[in-house]
């Protein structure tokens, strides 16, 4: 019997890809190659990351489709009722960047409260005093309340982290979260999260309801001085509200590491901002984080073996 065949848009770690072309014709093929659409027209599975599109015309071209693996967390590029009216199966992998990104969240949070300077030269004592004085940080993270907005996965990490350094961690989530899942972290409304937070990390999934959510009505609620941190999806942002908030306050500073769209162009509206520090979605790049979003492989193959999937994708 012949192997089914399953594309790979996106890179994923050799060992994953190794396992899963034991089993099927795994064949890499970038969405941009002109043999896709002939590949796409024979494949019964797809295995994607971050930036293949899966929308309806896609999967047009792809009639016997029957499972995509979404080598990540977010869902956003993966049109969910799509792939369901066509009962193509979406499989992901919810849980492997979690401490991966919470790390990174941590870092940002950390460098913004103790700017420092690494020295690559000899300084005379002048010098050396006056840096001394002006690295000097107004607060310890110890002394400041940390909103972490939308408790899941990352947002509880990140949380008992800052429970852990000494914060006091308040976070805001739309579901009711048992007292026992909540990290030492009290729950409190949107309006005072945002009031409260000397830093306020955003770890909301990218659903259409949290779309430009932080806009100029919730940074006006927002302290002169918060310190934003965005390790979840650039759509949540509305990056002009979010420019012309960080003019208006220099003291507050925007941490983001994820953008819309990615990669950003010359006019995206933080750019060039001295209190927006921008990265290019690196949160989850740890190689653990990167071999664990691969082991999707494992589901796609589940699918196409007639399994049930152990992470099928929930419709929101
Ligand atoms: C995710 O949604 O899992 C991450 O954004 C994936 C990535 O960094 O590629």
């Amino acid at each position: 019997m012949s192997k089914p065949l399953v594309l790979q848009t996106e890179e994923l770690d050799a060992s994953a890809a190794a396992w899963l072309g034991e089993r099927c014709d795994l064949v890499a093929c970038r969405v941009e190659e002109p043999r896709f659409a002939e590949l796409l027209a024979r494949a019964e599975g797809l295995v994607v990351r971050t930036y293949t599109r899966v929308d309806a015309a896609l999967l047009a071209g792809g009639p016997r489709l029957r499972v995509v693996g979404r080598a990540g967390v977010g869902l956003d590029n993966i049109d969910l009722a799509a792939c369901a009216a066509r009962g193509v199966r979406v499989v992901s992998t919810p849980d492997a960047n979690s401490q991966a990104v919470a790390e990174f969240a941590l870092a940002l949070i950390v460098d913004a409260a103790r700017p420092r300077l690494m020295l690559d030269r000899a300084l005379d004592a002048k010098e050396w005093g006056r840096l001394r004085k002006e690295l000097r940080a107004p607060r310890q993270l110890s002394e400041m309340t940390l909103g972490v907005l939308g408790l899941g996965r990352i947002g509880a990490r990140v949380a008992r982290m800052g429970v852990g350094i000494g914060m006091d961690v308040v976070y805001h989530d739309i579901r009711e979260i048992p007292v026992d899942q909540r990290m030492g972290a009290s729950s409190v409304s949107l309006a005072e999260l945002c009031a409260r937070a000397d830093v306020l990390t955003v770890h909301v999934d990218p659903r259409e309801a949290n779309r430009r959510l932080v806009n100029t009505p919730f940074l006006a609620m927002c302290k002169p001085t918060v310190v934003l941190v965005n390790t979840s999806r650039g759509l949540i942002l509305d990056d002009l509200a979010l420019a012309g908030f960080l003019r208006r306050n220099p003291k507050a500073q925007a941490l983001l590491d994820v953008h819309d769209p990615e990669p950003f162009g010359p006019d995206y509206p933080l750019l060039g901002l001295p209190n927006a520090h921008l990265s290019p979605h690196i949160a989850a790049a740890t190689a653990t984080a990167q071999e664990n979003m691969s082991w999707v492989v494992r589901d796609v193959w589940r699918v196409l073996d007639g399994k049930e999937p152990e992470f099928p994708a929930a419709q929101r």
